[in-house]
């Protein structure tokens, strides 16, 4: 009983004491949480739902007097045009780069249900030639109408021989393009947004687009029926891949995810999907490159793509499965491939041979 007395009062002695710091505590913590999500959410709601703040854009846009600075930023035709009417503000200082090698007409005779964009490199034939005879077959699925283009840009050093060679290839296939910039990994976003403008001039009405790498492997048959679905309408401003959220720009300048503060002083990125393989809607192409026009170029294609969409107020989703979307490879098996879309790393000859294996016994499976 005394014990009890005891450890009664000795509890309401320390709740008195305790309830000031507690209430400081409290009071501090929810000024800590309000301040947060102001700041995180600085790149999601605030931007949408509320005023925006005059320094949002400037995180984006290109500064007059940077932009004379950054070479690698972009005008395509279509953008030009978008300018021209008034529709977009990107400063008009910007690099056009030229056609080497275009398709116009593609799309002339109907709308395709899917595109696959291809990032590859002008002397990647041997990958070229092992993705036409695969997953990027055009006819590989009855009554189901592929497109598919290889987006190149130029070679550090002129080789006659090989932009030859490449005319020929193109002549064959009509599957290349090639626009005359520098191909290196930090101009991929230039690549990106080729291929973004060539949906939307001369495609705007298929259905689905998928942007990949010449070193990926795609279950397109998956994709196009457990994924799109052909007989179902189109979804509008949809976008998926391997989703990428909550991730911080990479501040170590040896990496090759480096991001200065300067490009991006944001602290987060949005929500985006790995450049090795993302897709979306048809019409969304467009909508991508005519906001495109209004922020900075990244050279990190997929997480400027992302910020395209944020500033759209689009967010991507996650597939249906986690393990859709690999950007690493996985151990090959027909019944795990025969259930992803894609998987990533492959050589031209491995890519044949799981291709041919899983085509063989993809019925063994389920
Ligand atoms: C140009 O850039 C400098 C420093 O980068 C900045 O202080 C200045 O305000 C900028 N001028 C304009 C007109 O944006
Ligand atoms: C923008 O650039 C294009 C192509 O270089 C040019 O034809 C056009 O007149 C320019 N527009 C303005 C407003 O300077
Ligand atoms: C991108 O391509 C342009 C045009 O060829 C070139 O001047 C620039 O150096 C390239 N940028 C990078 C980062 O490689």
């Amino acid at each position: 009983m005394k014990k009890h007395n005891y450890c009664a009062s000795c509890l309401k002695l320390n709740l008195k004491r305790l309830l000031l710091p507690v209430i400081i505590l409290g009071f501090v913590t929810l000024t800590y949480l309000l301040f947060m999500s102001l700041t995180i959410n600085n790149y999601t709601w605030i931007a949408r739902k509320i005023v925006i703040p005059e320094n949002y854009f400037q995180y984006f846009n290109s500064q007059p007097n940077k932009s004379q600075t950054v070479k690698d930023s972009y005008t395509s035709q279509f953008v030009l045009e978008e300018q021209q009417a008034g529709n977009i503000g990107r400063p008009n200082n910007t690099l056009q780069y030229k056609y080497i090698i275009t398709e116009t007409k593609k799309c002339q005779k109907s709308n395709p249900f899917l595109i696959l964009l291809i990032a590859a490199q002008a002397w990647q034939t041997e990958a070229r030639q092992a993705i036409r005879q695969t997953w990027g077959k055009e006819d590989f699925l009855p009554g189901v109408h592929i497109v598919r283009l290889f987006l190149l840009g130029r070679e550090a050093k002129t080789n006659n021989a090989l932009e030859q060679k490449l005319v020929t290839e193109s002549q064959e296939y009509h599957d290349i393009i090639q626009q005359d910039f520098l191909d290196t990994y930090n101009n991929l976003t230039l690549k990106t947004l080729l291929g973004l403008y060539w949906v939307a001039k001369y495609c705007p009405h298929a259905s689905y687009v998928m942007k990949t790498d010449s070193d990926m492997f795609v279950n397109t048959e998956y994709l196009v029926h457990t994924l799109l679905k052909p007989d179902q309408p189109p979804r509008k401003n949809f976008f998926t891949g391997y989703l990428m959220k909550g991730y911080l720009p990479n501040r170590n300048k040896e990496s090759k995810w480096y991001m200065s503060p300067e490009l991006y002083p944001g602290e987060i990125y949005p929500a985006f999907c790995s450049g090795t393989g993302y897709v979306f809607s048809g019409e969304l192409a467009e909508k991508i490159l005519t906001i495109s026009a209004n922020i900075r170029i990244l050279h990190l294609e997929d997480v400027f793509v992302g910020i395209c969409l944020d500033k759209l107020g689009i967010s991507p989703v996650p597939p249906p499965k986690d393990s859709d979307f690999n950007h690493w490879k996985v151990t090959y098996s027909h019944c795990i491939y025969n259930q992803l879309v894609t998987s990533h790393k492959f050589l031209p000859s491995e890519l044949i041979m799981c291709w041919k294996h899983l085509q063989q016994n993809k019925h063994i499976c389920i």
